[in-house]
């Protein structure tokens, strides 16, 4: 190795560690979410969930949906949605048009404080179709608190 080499090793390893120490306990591990059959949404967000019923491929929406919050959102809301506490119960997020509005902020900007990530931006690892799958479950699972 020469000291171009060695420099650039160092240098590899150095970004490593601090991207790791930034991601802390948010830590991502992504996993494909297979939405064929859900009609594409393009790049921008949408206002409201486009897989809500009367959409024709609720079910759809809804099986693709579970799935991908089991991979990606259980391991900190609980499986099912239903809460072991570390992360907020999922079941209370308002139905409609409100419930939206938080849910596309929370998933598009995560939870940090403090430089801490209570939870990752989770539109960066997964599709806006995956998403709004993911919403469309969690509202057959809607409990009054
Ligand atoms: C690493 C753990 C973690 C993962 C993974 C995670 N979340 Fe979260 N989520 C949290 C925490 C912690 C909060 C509370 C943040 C706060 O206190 O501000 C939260 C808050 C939320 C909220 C706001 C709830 C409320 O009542 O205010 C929504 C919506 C949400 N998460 C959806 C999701 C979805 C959907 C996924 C998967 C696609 C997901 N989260 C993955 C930890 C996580």
């Amino acid at each position: 190795m020469n000291k171009h080499n060695i420099w650039r090793a160092l240098l590899a390893a150095g970004v490593l560690s601090i991207s790791s120490l930034a991601v802390g306990h948010g830590d991502v591990t992504p996993q494909a979410v297979d939405t064929q059959g859900l009609d594409s949404l393009g790049e921008a967000w949408l206002d409201e969930n486009p897989y809500r019923e009367p959409y024709e491929k609720h079910d759809l929406a809804v099986r693709v949906g579970s799935s991908a919050y089991a991979q990606n959102c259980a391991r900190c809301h609980g499986l099912d949605a239903i809460s072991g506490g570390i992360a907020p119960d999922l079941r209370h997020l308002e139905p409609g048009l409100d419930g939206d509005d938080w849910y596309k902020e929370r998933v598009i900007n995560g939870a940090v404080r403090n430089g801490a990530v209570y939870m990752p931006k989770m539109a960066e690892h997964m599709s806006q179709e995956a998403l709004w799958a993911v919403r469309t479950f969690l509202e057959t699972k809607y409990i009054e608190e």
